[in-house]
């Protein structure tokens, strides 16, 4: 809508996982190194969790794309892990391109696994990711566990990847999934944007979409970061609401004060303290009253009282006698 007022070619700030805006900050490239290393060296379980909307769906897209690039690898990507065991494995069958055949669950697992093997003897490998783990039913997650039992007497035959919201980290802590528990082998937590990392990732968008300007000021970044935390869907959100703004008021250039103003409108508050924050606050409370107890122990603060009395007192007879000398004005 606002594209061509900015001089974009293309929306910069949409809220889809589209492997072209792609920003790798520190915490996603390390990510996405765990994600390449286990499944090249086949380490069987790996495990990717991340507050919302930090970015764990676009990696997972950025991370197919580099897998599909390469011929020996194979994919399944469940993203709604809200299935049956039995629609579970039909469903990676047919995303692997098997034709399904037969009825039961044995005969598609038996599927499964002559596909798994012969993939084996071709030096392919095999991965299945499951995006949303945090949905998983403790069946299907079980029936997970199983499907990476198989294995020859060299390597596992399936790589499992499962990626979700730190739920996923408590379900997989209860006692039941303590044999899971033991075969994840490599595990990884996306945390947001840093400051810098949030700076970049606006700009890399921006020029993507074709700016050649800076649209946002740096106290507008500022102002991004502090509301949004370093969220990735959240500073979209916010940068497509304030450029929508400047559209409407004729600004090429959006400052602090029109993010306060959409962050208002989204109800999006500004980023909690942190709890460093609040300790050194405290310290700082502290402190402050273990001075002033200790100046009057000592005696210094008496003489500073005197004043400050003096002070009121003199601003008392002021105010006494213009009142006295308004009243007169009426009598
Ligand atoms: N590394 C990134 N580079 C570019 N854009 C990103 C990146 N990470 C996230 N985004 C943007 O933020 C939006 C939300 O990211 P994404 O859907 O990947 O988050 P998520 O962690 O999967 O969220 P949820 O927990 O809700 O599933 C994406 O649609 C994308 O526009
Ligand atoms: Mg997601």
């Amino acid at each position: 809508m606002y594209e061509s007022f900015y001089g974009l070619t293309q929306n910069p700030f949409n809220v889809t996982p589209n492997p072209e805006f792609i920003f790798l900050g520190k915490n996603h490239r390390e990510a996405l190194a765990q994600l390449l290393y286990g499944v090249r060296e086949k380490k069987g379980f790996i495990v990717i969790t991340g507050e919302v909307g930090t970015g764990k769906t676009t990696l997972i897209h950025f991370l197919l794309e580099k897998l599909e690039g390469n011929n020996h690898t194979r994919t399944a990507l469940l993203f709604n892990p809200k299935l049956t065991v039995h629609d579970f494995i039909q469903y990676i069958l047919k995303d692997l391109g098997v034709r399904v055949q037969g009825q039961t669950k044995g005969e598609h697992l038996h599927h499964l696994h002559r596909y798994l093997l012969n993939a084996y003897r071709k030096g392919e490998r095999v991965v299945l990711i499951v995006d949303e783990a945090q949905g998983l039913n403790p069946d299907l997650l079980e029936e997970i566990r199983l499907l990476s039992n198989l294995e020859t007497s060299k390597s596992k035959l399936i790589q499992i990847v499962l990626v979700g919201q730190p739920e996923l980290d408590k379900t997989l802590s209860q006692p039941e999934f303590r044999q899971l528990r033991q075969r994840i082998n490599l595990r990884y937590h996306l945390t947001p944007l840093s400051e810098k990392e949030t700076r970049e990732y606006i700009e890399k968008r921006l020029r993507v979409a074709g700016s050649h300007e800076p649209i946002f000021t740096d106290q507008a970044i500022q102002e991004i970061y502090r509301r949004s935390g370093g969220i990735p869907r959240l500073i979209n959100i916010l940068c497509d609401n304030a450029l929508l703004n400047g559209y409407a008021l004729d600004q090429k250039q959006v400052g602090e004060k029109s993010i306060r103003e959409v962050s208002v409108d989204l109800k999006l508050s500004r980023e909690p303290r942190r709890v460093w924050e609040w300790v050194f606050l405290g310290l700082a409370i502290m402190f402050g009253f273990s001075v002033f107890f200790y100046l009057n122990q000592m005696g210094y603060l008496s003489p500073l009282y005197h004043e400050v009395l003096r002070g009121f007192e003199w601003i008392k007879g002021i105010l006494t006698d213009e009142w006295k000398h308004f009243s007169n004005l009426f009598n």
